[in-house]
């Protein structure tokens, strides 16, 4: 099956660094059937917390990838308890397709259990993007890459991100609000980050009204972006 627009970014931003790579949450499998297809590493996972939707996707894997060069296997598992422990190598854990609060709460929950591990993250959630870059913050990851995507009108922050403390060579501070998704190439997408920003305004002055929790400063932070 052909990868949705956002699924494609997502894929496109897995560089050769892993040994492991986890398609989390993987539902489908599709991600993890693409990365599996192009050997994007060495073991590929497919972690879903559904049995149901795992018998199913191991039946698929075995018809079309049971000779591939990239060994695939399946966990059917909740994202927070993967024994990362017993996997040597680097990782990195792709999480997407799930709310912001549950996303946050995933990373959150590996990065205490698994702090000593080389483990890279490629998040794209579903909402609560300011929460879950407030969170990376305060986990003291740095920022790989990140990309705006607008897919059926909805838009996605991608971020991929590194958890290892030693690893701050040439990466950069992970931005509250984002910097590079605010920086366009082309007309096409500084027009997604012009209407994202609107949107995102719109919802959060929305908020604010509606709300007793004070959010202005995360207005604030939003106004300030240069698009
Ligand atoms: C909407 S799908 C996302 C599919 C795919 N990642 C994407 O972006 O299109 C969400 C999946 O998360 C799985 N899920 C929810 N909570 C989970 C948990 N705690 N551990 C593992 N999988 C979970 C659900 O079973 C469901 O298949």
């Amino acid at each position: 099956m052909k990868l949705s627009k956002r699924l494609k970014h997502i894929e496109s931003m897995v560089t050769p660094d892993y040994t492991h790579i986890w398609d989390c949450c993987c539902d489908h499998g599709l991600l993890g059937s693409a990365l599996v297809s192009r050997c994007a590493a060495p073991h590929i996972h497919f972690v879903d917390i559904v049995p149901e939707i795992m018998e199913k996707l191991e039946s698929n894997l075995q018809s079309f990838y049971q000779s591939s060069p990239s060994r695939w296997q399946l966990h059917c598992l909740d994202v927070t308890a993967i024994p990362f422990e017993q996997y040597e190598g680097k990782s990195l854990v792709i999480i997407a397709g799930v709310g912001g609060d549950l996303l946050t709460h995933f990373v959150n929950s590996i990065h205490q259990k698994h702090s000593a591990k080389d483990i890279d993250f490629l998040l794209c959630p579903v909402y609560h993007q300011f929460a879950l870059r407030q969170q990376l913050i305060e986990l003291d990851f740095s920022l790989i890459n990140e990309v705006l995507v607008e897919e059926n009108k909805r838009f996605y922050e991608i971020l991929l991100v590194s958890s290892s403390a030693g690893n701050t060579g040439n990466l950069s501070k992970i931005s509250p609000v984002g910097e590079l998704i605010w920086q366009a190439d082309t007309i096409e997408q500084a027009k997604v980050a012009v209407n994202y920003r609107k949107k995102t305004l719109d919802h959060l002055q929305r908020m604010q009204q509606r709300n007793a929790v004070d959010i202005q400063h995360v207005i604030n932070a939003y106004r300030s972006v240069d698009v």
